[in-house]
């Protein structure tokens, strides 16, 4: 069963009828999608079903519910899909930022700050050894991974249509990911090889995590034919 909500960035209640289907697809074997209006794939939907309003649900190419719909009713509409055997960690991504995403984007910020500050008052880009490799870590490391984990897994996964891991497998390449920029960073500045070295395993260990992640999103041609 192909389950399709209508949206549009500036609607607030569609937020709400999002968070209702994130949770039914997390139950039920249901491809789930959030599809902008404002955008081509939304808009074919809108003049070929004359749809009027947002948030609207489309289900099976047939327009199904106008406005949020209550658990009840999605519950109702969704009762020919079967349920799924486990309570999956995998879930559609729409308009909601997830946790994960904004606290990876907060984290990419605040590592921008300090690799400035490294940069400033540590003399770190122009600056020789032992400022330089932290700075230019804090930044490559903290900032530029962060922010694309962050955008990452909220993007991507919007573009194929595919479900991604969330949950704690997200938290876990995180937390290496911080290990690996903080120890490779002070091990650098220390000049303490054993903290680098375990500070380079942590950070590789996040994007192995982070590529085991999206493999499925990016190979997911249209999960709604398996379905
Ligand atoms: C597993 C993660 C990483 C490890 C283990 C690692 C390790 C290293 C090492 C050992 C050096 C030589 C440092 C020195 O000469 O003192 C280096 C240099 C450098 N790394 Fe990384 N790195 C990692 C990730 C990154 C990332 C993600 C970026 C940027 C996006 C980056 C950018 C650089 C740059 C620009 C240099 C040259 C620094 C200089 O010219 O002084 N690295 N890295």
């Amino acid at each position: 069963m192909k389950v399709q909500l209508l949206v549009s960035e500036w609607c607030t209640p569609c937020r709400d009828a999002e968070e209702v289907w994130r949770r039914i697809a997390q139950r039920k074997h249901i491809a789930f999608e959030v599809l902008d209006v404002g955008q081509p794939e939304g808009r074919e939907i809108v003049a070929r079903l004359g749809v009027r309003t947002v948030p609207s649900t489309v289900i099976d190419d047939t327009l199904k519910h106008l406005g949020v719909p209550t658990p009840q009713e999605a519950d109702t509409l969704t009762a020919g899909a079967p349920d799924r055997q486990a309570k999956s960690s995998e879930h559609y991504v729409g308009l909601t930022l997830e946790t994960t995403s904004a606290w990876a984007i907060v984290a990419a910020a605040f590592y921008l700050v300090l690799a400035g500050a490294a940069l400033v008052l540590g003399d770190g880009i122009a600056g020789d050894a032992p400022w330089r490799a932290p700075a230019v870590h804090i930044y490559g490391l903290g900032f530029l991974v962060f922010f694309v984990f962050g955008l990452g897994e909220h993007l991507l996964p919007r573009f194929t249509g595919a479900p991604i891991r969330g949950g704690g497998v997200a938290w876990l390449q995180q937390a290496l990911a911080h290990g690996g920029t903080i120890l490779l960073s002070l091990g650098f500045l220390l000049a303490a090889r054993p903290l680098a070295i375990t500070g380079g395993v942590l950070a590789w260990s996040a994007f192995a995590l982070f590529a085991c992640r999206l493999a499925p999103v990016l190979r997911a041609r249209n999960v709604d034919a398996q379905l």
